[in-house]
């Protein structure tokens, strides 16, 4: 079994971020949201949401976030800390949270709940990757990017802080042998690993 394989080329991912911006577009028409990036896994996203929204036509205004889990990843219990906090108000401001994935949901549901307390307009959420099947909160996610439930590096998605600036996403089907020799997917960075094949 191959230890990993591209699951989104650079294409593909190209493609649906600009569908997503569009909608945003639509839906905010005559608005200027704040997107606030919740660090580090989607910063990549962030990037590319918002300069295919400056060429629709939309001005935004961008913040970030830092948050942290409490205990062991394994056992999330929804108890999650702010590290860095948001350098603007959200008063009356129509809000979206850019998030890399969605899984349990214990993480984002937190943040909403905090955000909520600070009186945005609205307050949406749009991730790059929902494993909604996953999910153990009602969250739901406004707009999201790709279904899926595989374990994903790439395009801001890290493995134990690594891998992030692989330009496609790259499902891993074995994280536990990749958990033991880390260095087992680096033929990934070698030239033409087929990131936009
Ligand atoms: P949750 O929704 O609170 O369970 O946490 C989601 C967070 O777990 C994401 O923001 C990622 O940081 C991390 N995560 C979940 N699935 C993956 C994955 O497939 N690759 C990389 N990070 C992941
Ligand atoms: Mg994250």
């Amino acid at each position: 079994m191959a230890l990993a394989e591209i699951r989104y080329t650079q294409n593909q991912i190209h493609d649906r971020v600009h569908d997503l911006a569009a909608e945003l577009c639509t839906n905010l028409e005559g608005q200027r949201p704040l997107l606030v990036s919740v660090l580090k896994g989607s910063v990549i996203f962030l990037a590319d949401l918002v300069r295919h929204m400056g060429q629709i036509g939309m001005d935004v205004d961008v913040d970030f976030m830092s948050i942290s889990a409490y205990g062991a990843e394994s056992e999330p219990s929804g108890v999650v800390r702010i590290v860095k906090d948001l350098e603007q108000p959200l008063d009356g401001r129509h809000v979206i949270v850019v998030e890399d994935i969605v899984d349990t949901g214990l993480s984002v549901s937190y943040l909403l709940r905090a955000l909520t307390a600070r009186n945005p307009r609205t307050l949406r959420v749009c991730a790059l990757i929902d494993k909604a099947v996953r999910r153990i909160t009602d969250l739901e996610v406004d707009y999201a990017g790709f279904i899926c439930e595989e374990f994903l590096i790439g395009y801001g998605l890290d493995f134990q802080g690594r891998y992030r600036n692989l330009p496609c996403l790259i499902a891993v089907k074995d994280v536990a042998a990749v958990a033991i020799e880390p260095g087992a997917l680096e033929r990934l960075f070698e030239k033409g690993h087929g990131c936009n094949e």
